[in-house]
């Protein structure tokens, strides 16, 4: 089996993020959503595991992030932080939450907090949501930031196309990225962006930036159903698969259908 092994057992926390950007050490990241998936994830190396509102899309089948609730995000957050002892666990704020003003976002992410022992929070857009990340980092809860591709703007976007290939809109995240770090922001994720810009911005700031189709940085991150090959409709030219898991559900499946129907499950060492 290939595997990583981990150098350091202890848990892994925002200022030790930091310092691996600084000892130039790459940060692994990979969302969960379950119990089971988390323990995995974390016991294989994983440094950071978010517990994203992609949920909305690889749990619920929902076509965008938009309509997974804080309910929910709670739900998965919980499930993930009882199967994690090593990994920071940061958790998404659904879209809604933090939108409408600075005391609701602050309510909302203490909620998040209490009720699910995560140990950050991610929320997606720059200058636009600054006042609310500040009122976040000054109630001592720890944000990570998320620019280019910020799903849960598909609607004003149009499209899941790369972001800031115009000189305007990558100039505007590279201030984005320069105020989030200036606001406190222990890490940012930069998704669908040029290379180039990841580059410029990795440079700009001294907090870690994790990358998604957004290519080299000082981490990166996939979706976990993603990179484990379990939907094989979705294939974008950032992801790498490792697995397929498809196949591998769909053969075992298919051979535990053929065993009931044939009754050849249970045989006699499988029955009390
Ligand atoms: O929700 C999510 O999975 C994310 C990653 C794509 C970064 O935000």
């Amino acid at each position: 089996m290939a595997g990583y092994l981990v150098e350091d057992s202890r848990k892994v926390t925002t200022l030790r993020l930091k310092e691996m950007k600084s000892q130039g050490k790459k940060i692994a990241m990979l969302t969960s959503y379950d119990f089971t998936t988390a323990t995995i994830v974390d016991a294989a190396g994983v440094d950071v595991i978010l517990v994203g509102d992609s949920a909305s899309n690889v749990m619920a089948g929902n076509q965008t992030t938009l309509s997974i609730t804080l309910d929910q995000m709670i739900y998965h957050a919980k499930s993930v932080v009882r199967g994690v002892q090593r990994a920071l666990v940061v958790c998404d704020m659904p879209f809604g939450t933090y939108q409408v003003s600075p005391l609701e976002g602050v309510s909302n992410a203490i909620r998040i907090m209490q009720q699910t022992g995560c140990d950050a929070l991610k929320l997606e857009g720059g200058v636009e949501i600054i006042d609310v990340i500040r009122k976040i980092i000054d109630a001592g809860i720890p944000v990570m930031g998320h620019l280019g591709l910020t799903p849960q703007s598909i609607n004003k976007f149009g499209t899941y196309a790369v972001r800031a290939k115009d000189m305007a809109e990558a100039e505007k995240l590279l201030q984005d990225a320069k105020l989030l770090a200036e606001a406190g922001c222990f890490g940012l994720v930069l998704e669908k962006i040029p290379a180039a810009l990841t580059q410029k911005v990795v440079e700009s700031v001294d907090i870690p930036v994790i990358g998604i189709g957004a290519g080299a940085a000082d981490g990166q991150v996939l979706v976990v159903d993603d990179m484990l090959g379990k939907n094989k409709g979705f294939s974008p030219k950032f992801l790498r698969r490792y697995a397929d898991l498809h196949t591998v559900i769909t053969d075992a499946v298919g051979s535990y259908v053929s065993d009931v129907k044939n009754s050849s499950f249970p045989d006699s060492t499988e029955c009390y």
